[in-house]
């Protein structure tokens, strides 16, 4: 692993399964590799959902996603953070690649499907997403892309613009390997179903407040099967033992699950116990991120430099990729 890159939507409430799918890693990754872990809000991918994209509120949310990062630990002045939209040659390197990426590739990639048939008037650019995305990696010459596993199909079609540009053009860019967190590369939604998504309405958000998230772990469902206290329970089955695992030390959870199944407890107590145990991890990336909000220059002269140095990466990429391409340069 020499170099990783990700990207990340800007959207102002991040959510656990974008922390424990991806942020975790990102910061992870950052500690080991410093200037070589490249993240990226994505902002010009966010219009391509007219659903989700507001151009009254995208700048602010870019600013969000930005600073809920670094409160998560990501520290800029160790690895590269920095917007989309300040490094031209994403958008750049984005149409190179769509005048080489067959139509057919595209139209059956299961996010653009599922996003398109909610819509009445399907935009371009949500075809193109995952050439942008491909660009956005390639770009640094990435061999890791840190992400959750909702992005693997994505990454394969990066792949093969990668092999087939190779091939075509000459050895330019590495086939970028997935990077999965093993222990949540699919968080579930509350509601047990699916993948926690803010488009679905399933989510708990990093910075949502602690009674808010109350209430909803209070009406998370338990094992379907268990609907007195008298009944066995089977901890499997249970979405409240799933994020449980994630938050709480594992001899606690394997102590819960024996009580869980001998019926020695119910599962109030077990959703207490999950409370308890995510707010460790949730209140000091809320306190940091007060913080920060305080000190939004801090923020702001951390993605400056980030596109500082992201540019003359990108830069270098894009002069090799233009002489391959073919393109007669200004004198
Ligand atoms: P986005 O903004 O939807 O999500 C950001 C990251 O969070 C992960 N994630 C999850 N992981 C596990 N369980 C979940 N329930 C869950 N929900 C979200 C996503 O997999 C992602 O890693 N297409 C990307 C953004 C992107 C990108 C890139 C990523 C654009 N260019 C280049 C990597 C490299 C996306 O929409 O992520």
């Amino acid at each position: 692993m020499k170099r990783v890159f990700s990207g990340f939507q800007p959207t102002g409430d991040l959510h656990i399964g974008n922390y424990l799918g991806a942020m975790v890693n990102y910061i992870a990754l950052g500690e080991k590799l410093g200037q070589d872990a490249i993240y990226c809000i994505v902002d010009y991918h966010a219009p391509t959902n007219p659903v989700a994209y507001d151009k009254d509120l995208l700048r602010q949310r870019t600013f969000e996603a930005a600073l809920v990062n670094i409160a998560a630990g990501l520290d800029p002045n160790k690895v590269i953070l920095f917007v989309q939209s300040h490094v031209p040659e994403h958008t750049e390197l984005a149409w190179i690649f769509t005048t080489q990426t067959p139509y057919g590739d595209l139209t059956r990639m299961t996010q653009f499907k599922d996003k398109a048939a909610k819509l009445e008037s399907v935009p371009a650019g949500l075809l193109m997403y995952p050439v942008l995305m491909a660009a956005d990696i390639l770009l640094y010459k990435a061999d890791t892309v840190p992400v959750g596993d909702d992005q693997t199909q994505h990454l394969e079609l990066t792949r093969e613009i990668a092999r087939r540009w190779n091939q075509t053009y000459g050895e330019t860019f590495p086939e970028p390997e997935i990077y999965l967190n093993p222990h949540a590369p699919r968080v579930p939604g509350i509601d047990g179903k699916a993948k926690m998504s803010k488009s679905v309405g399933n989510t708990i958000g990093l910075l949502e407040d602690e009674e808010s998230i109350w209430a909803k772990i209070r009406t998370m469902p338990d094992d379907p099967a268990r609907i007195r206290l008298s009944d066995p329970g089977d901890p499997e089955r249970s979405v409240v033992f799933k994020f449980l695992q994630y938050f709480a030390p594992p001899e606690l959870v394997q102590v819960l699950r024996e009580e869980y199944r001998r019926r020695g407890i119910g599962t109030l107590v077990v959703k207490q116990l999950l409370m308890q145990e995510m707010m460790k991890t949730l209140r000091p990336i809320r306190e940091r991120a007060e913080e920060l909000r305080a000190h939004p220059e801090r923020v702001l002269g951390a993605l400056e430099e980030g596109a500082a140095k992201a540019r003359r990466i990108a830069q270098a990429t894009m002069e090799e990729v233009r002489e391959k391409f073919g393109l007669l340069r200004p004198r």
